[in-house]
């Protein structure tokens, strides 16, 4: 798809109206309305037609970026909203395209923006010609002779900090493709005034300021200038330093500049030696010196200034002092010499010092145009920059008012010659019939100021020349006699004047009704600034001089040269320059920038409407804009009046077939415009009044509203077809994956019931098929069993007849045997008698005792020795044996059983085989200790830290370690000790402490006594007369009794070797100290508990009772 081109234009967001052309209703009030709106929009340029307005914003706005330089290359006029660079770029590309040369003409007053115009037209054509080395090196050549010319010719003023102080003209020459060749930089009437005196709050030219404060003191030492602005007369000091300017950085972009422009170093420090030496000159002073003939003569004060101007500039210093003592006029070969007075010389000082400085500034636009002239001869093509100021109304006006707005007269007047000639031109090119159109011609304003014989300079000139006492008041008068009757001029002098009255008009001054409103001219200084002279004698000074440039800048100081003609007057001079100027105008195609001031105070946001007012009226806007609108207001070429409104037709929209004027045709019938508001050109439509225009986009603003609502209706309905087609794209797709899903689903379902039905019928007939299967199955097993029922009966008839058979011969054999046994017997019976009763006898006791024994083998009880149980004897004759054997088997068994034992086992079974032979049926305790294993060391000893020192104190093994009661005999209480049984000793130790309390050697020990009753009480007698026996024997109770007494007496047996003597009896004594006491066993009622109760009956019986 091809990129859409968006055509753009003015009319598109407009602020205000962008061109004053389409204002309606067009007044003063309106326009500057429409100014103000858009300078309050940051809009600065509006346009009259192809004239751009342009508002100073003094501030720097975005407007100028290399972007923007973009946006308006090869753009229309009328397509993006006004700016200085759509001017430029339309006068660049009809020179560059269309081989017309151009001129901008840029005018305002001053401090409106001319300069700053000139110099963004110059930057932009630079921007968007061509490109390379040598045309860079002359665009930069072109722009940098603006920073050299400003130095010299710009000053700061009351209105502007850089306010050209003179006219310039620059024309800008190119080749055929539009690559920069050169230039002509033409200057015009610099305010050399300024040189010596400044207004208040104003200073002099850049220049000197910059030299001052930039210079290095070496070049401030070759100059002789010091670096301070106080030591100059001619500089004005009070404003001496300007905010935001930096004079020193400035002085070395000059010096830069001049050297890009192409000056030589010796040139560039003699044109500085020039303006040392104007600097200087300002400060040699006069004194007055009476002469004999009672005239004042001036003498100079101080001689040393003088000296060192003549030293910098190489003048005699005697032939200066003199050029400003006397002065000597010839006339017809005769010379005289007058002497000046104070005044006099100050007025010849300040003459010198303006001349020599006027003259180094054209020397040096001379110079620069040298270099930058354009190097080639080929035909050139080009575009003149005039920055011209603009008309001048001040309080007082003088002389350079008069000039200066006498040049915006004439530039009026090509401007209104140009207008018209291109507006006619145009109809005539669109063939569109010539309407005379009314306007304001100010040739008549031209011709009073410069008419060859009645004219205000011609007068002038005149009285200039004229021999005798010439004043300001004899020029005024002459005017008064010559133009008294022309409608543009006004004055009192005359008798007959119509002003007589009129005292807004003062006596010493005239007033001509400028196009751009009345100007009142004093009339004082009109001759001297005219004359512009010089006397001889300085320049002729000047010529003499050393210095090359100041010779070279004063060529009618050459005697060889006199010329006794006066030096044309500053007025006829400027009128030729203008009219070499206008001439050179008139053959370039115009384009204007209008230069507006929005306010005095240099200020941002301002937008004085009176001021404004003003300028408008003597820039003749007005009058501009009528003049353009005098015929049609508003023309467009075909193709873009189109391709705008074509919308507004439905023939035309949205495309047309056929050639742009005859849509433009059908459109506007359609439209019903009245036939008399427009014309058809060639190329264009003309249309009369603005208000059609406005209708026209009126209604095309509607339309696109219109088009927009039709174009949106159409992208939702689009919008909402292409969701609705996708919804039932997913509709469609959706519905197919749920059937399939359904019709799935619905087939698993057949499927299985198939399969549920399939595997009924399947198991319904194999369960046929079993039972078919079953029952064959049971009839041949039926088969089979009768079959087997029938061979059993047939082999248990079969078996019975064998045993029957088999009994027969049994029977037969017994039968026969006994029938045998009875036939040998009666055979033998005679035979046997004697021992066959005592054979049998034997036999069958034989057979019946293996027949015994072979039985009890298979009928022997267990091989546990306690098990009692053993098989009945079958014969009687065998009892003997049969308990022999019961015993022999038993003794068997239980050697059996003890081979089993280990050494320990068979000591414990020793012991209790000793305790058994001891107690057993004997003591009624026994039973009960039957089963409880004997431990002997029932106290660990060695364990327990306590009984450490016990333990220490016996060697031996210990057999017995256990707690035993020991019974107090005195009264039958028990006290807890421990006894100790070695393999020698008897011990008995305190059971807290461990302290042995006694130790009684087993030898001395003879008799153990005891009850035969349920208790643990024991008696341990002592040997008689031992000497363990002092205290008497021992009565204890203890829980192990039956194992202490068997350990005791097996360990007397084997120490001593002797049996030791256990008395078991219900009633023994016991040794107590000297007496026996007898202790008696009772069997005791139950209400002691089941524990056995000792007391002390009397001094002969301890009772026990035990329950
Ligand atoms: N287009 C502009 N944008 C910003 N500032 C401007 C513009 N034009 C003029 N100025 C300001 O106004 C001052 C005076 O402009 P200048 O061109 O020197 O006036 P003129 O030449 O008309 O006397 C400039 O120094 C600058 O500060
Ligand atoms: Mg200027």
């Amino acid at each position: 798809m091809a990129k859409m081109e968006v055509k753009t234009s003015l009319l598109d967001n407009m602020i205000g109206v962008g061109d004053m052309v389409l204002l309606e209703p067009l007044n003063e009030e309106t326009f500057i309305n429409n100014l103000k709106k858009r300078f309050d929009h940051n809009e600065i340029y509006t346009y009259i037609g192809s004239v751009v307005i342009s508002v100073n914003p003094y501030r720097s706005l975005p407007i100028y970026s290399p972007e923007k330089v973009e946006d308006y290359r090869n753009r229309n006029f009328y397509e993006l909203s006004p700016h200085i660079f759509a001017l430029s770029d339309e006068a660049y590309r009809s020179l560059r395209d269309q081989d017309k040369d151009q001129c901008i003409l840029i005018t305002g007053e001053s401090g409106a923006g001319k300069t700053e115009a000139s110099k963004l037209v110059m930057s932009y054509v630079a921007a968007v010609c061509g490109k390379g080395a040598e045309v860079n090196q002359v665009k930069e050549q072109l722009l940098q002779s603006n920073p050299v010319l400003e130095a010299f010719g710009n000053a700061k003023t009351v209105r502007n900090d850089n306010s050209s102080r003179f006219g310039k003209y620059m024309d800008i020459e190119f080749d055929f493709k539009g690559d920069p060749l050169g230039g002509v930089i033409s200057n015009y009437l610099l305010e050399k005034s300024r040189v010596v005196k400044q207004p208040r709050g104003e200073r002099n030219f850049h220049v000197f300021y910059q030299l001052l404060s930039g210079a290095s003191e070496e070049l401030l030492n070759k100059l002789t200038l010091e670096r301070d602005f106080s030591r100059y007369n001619y500089l004005s000091l009070d404003s001496a330093k300007v905010n935001g300017v930096d004079d020193a950085a400035n002085f070395r972009t000059v010096r830069n500049a001049m050297q890009i422009v192409g000056f030589m170093d010796h040139e560039a420090e003699s044109v500085l030696e020039v303006v040392a030496a104007v600097l200087k000159l300002g400060n040699i002073e006069f004194k007055p010196e009476s002469r004999v003939n009672g005239l004042d003569e001036s003498k100079i004060k101080d001689k040393n200034e003088l000296k060192e101007i003549c030293e910098l500039t190489g003048i005699d210093q005697s032939v200066l002092e003199r050029a400003f003592s006397f002065r000597t006029v010839e006339a017809k070969q005769e010379k005289v010499s007058t002497t000046l007075n104070v005044a006099q010389a100050y007025y010849a000082r300040d003459a010198l010092a303006k001349n020599l400085y006027s003259r180094l500034f054209s020397w040096l636009v001379n110079r620069i145009n040298e270099s930058i002239k354009a190097q080639t001869k080929v035909r050139k093509k080009v575009m003149g920059v005039l920055d011209i100021y603009g008309f001048e109304i001040f309080e007082d006006n003088s002389f350079e008012q008069f000039i200066i707005n006498y040049c915006n007269e004439k530039l009026q007047q090509i401007f209104i010659e140009l207008t018209l000639k291109e507006e006619q031109e145009e109809y005539v090119r669109e063939g569109i019939e010539w309407t005379h159109i009314d306007y304001f011609n100010n040739a008549i304003i031209c011709d009073l100021i410069e008419n060859n014989t009645n004219g205000i300079l011609a007068m002038l000139d005149e009285e200039c020349l004229r021999p005798g006492t010439v004043t300001d008041e004899t020029f005024l008068e002459k005017l008064n006699q010559v133009c008294a009757t022309h409608q543009h001029f006004e004055s009192r002098m005359s008798k007959s004047s119509r002003f007589l009255n009129d005292t807004s008009l003062p006596h010493s001054c005239f007033r001509i009704q400028h196009y751009a409103g009345k100007v009142l001219y004093q009339v004082e200084g009109f001759v001297d600034k005219n004359n512009d002279l010089l006397y001889r004698d300085l320049s002729q000074a000047m010529w003499k001089a050393g210095h090359t440039l100041i010779k070279s800048l004063f060529p009618e100081g050459n005697p060889a040269k006199i010329n006794l003609k006066r030096p044309p007057t500053a007025g006829s001079q400027f009128k030729a320059s203008v009219a070499t100027l206008m001439k050179n105008l008139q053959t370039k195609n115009p384009n204007y920038i209008r230069c507006i001031k929005p306010n005095d105070k240099k200020a941002a946001h301002i937008f004085s409407e009176a001021l404004v007012c003003h300028q408008i009226r003597y820039l003749g806007l007005l009058e501009n804009v009528r003049v353009r609108r005098a015929g049609y207001a508003f023309r467009q070429a075909y193709e873009p009046c189109l391709e705008r409104y074509k919308m507004l037709c439905k023939q035309t929209w949205p495309h047309w077939k056929g050639p742009a004027r005859a849509g433009v045709e059908v459109l506007f019938n359609e439209l019903e415009i009245p036939v008399e508001e427009y014309s058809f050109g060639r190329s264009k439509i003309f249309i009369r009044n603005p208000r059609t225009l406005f209708k026209l986009e009126d209604l095309r603003k509607q339309r696109l509203e219109d088009l927009a609502t039709l174009i949106q209706k159409i992208y939702r309905g689009w919008k909402c077809r292409t969701h609705f087609l996708l919804m039932r794209k997913s509709q469609i797709v959706i519905a197919a994956w749920y059937r399939r899903y359904a019709q799935q689903k619905r087939y698993q379902q057949i499927k299985s019931s198939t399969l549920v039905i399939q595997s009924y019928i399947r198991g319904w007939k194999a369960r046929k098929i079993l039972r078919e299967l079953k029952h064959r199955k049971r009839c041949e097993e039926a088969a089979t069993t009768i079959a087997a029922y029938w061979h059993g009966t047939q082999a248990r008839r079969e078996l019975k007849r064998l045993k029957e058979e088999a009994r027969r011969k049994h029977a037969v054999a017994v039968i026969w045997a006994y029938w045998l046994g009875l036939k040998v017997r009666r055979e033998y019976r005679k035979f046997f008698r004697a021992n066959a009763g005592k054979k049998i006898y034997e036999f069958t006791l034989q057979r019946i005792v293996q027949k015994y024994f072979l039985e009890m083998k298979n009928k022997m009880p267990s091989l546990s020795p306690i098990d009692k149980n053993w098989p009945p004897r079958p014969y009687l004759f065998l009892d003997s044996t049969h308990k022999e054997l019961k015993r022999i088997f038993h003794l068997w068994r239980c050697k059996k059983y003890r081979d089993q034992f280990t050494d320990q086992q068979k000591l414990i079974y020793e012991e209790k085989l000793e305790a058994s032979e001891l107690f057993k049926d004997k003591k009624a305790l026994y039973p009960s200790s039957v089963g409880q294993p004997f431990q002997g060391a029932y106290l660990e000893i060695n364990k327990n830290p306590k009984y450490k020192k016990l333990k220490d104190a016996i060697e031996e093994k210990i057999i017995i370690a256990e707690v035993v009661n020991k019974i107090n005999r005195a009264n039958g209480k028990s006290t807890s000790r421990i006894f100790l049984l070695t393999n020698n000793n008897l011990l008995l130790a305190d059971q807290k402490s461990g302290q042995i309390k006694s130790e009684v050697p087993l030898v001395d020990v003879t008799k153990v006594s005891m009850s035969s009753q349920n208790d643990g009480f024991f008696a341990v007698h002592l040997k008689e007369g031992s000497e363990a026996a002092s205290k008497g024997d021992f009565l204890f109770s203890s829980d192990h009794l039956i194992e202490m007494a068997t350990k005791l007496y097996r360990t007397t047996l084997s120490q001593t070797k002797q049996k030791l003597n256990i008395e078991i009896s219900d009633e023994f004594l016991v040794q107590f100290r000297q007496d026996k006491v007898c202790v008696k066993f009772i069997q005791g009622n139950q209400k002691n508990g089941s524990v056995p109760t000792c007391k002390r009956k009397n001094n002969r019986l301890l009772e026990v009772a035990v329950p």
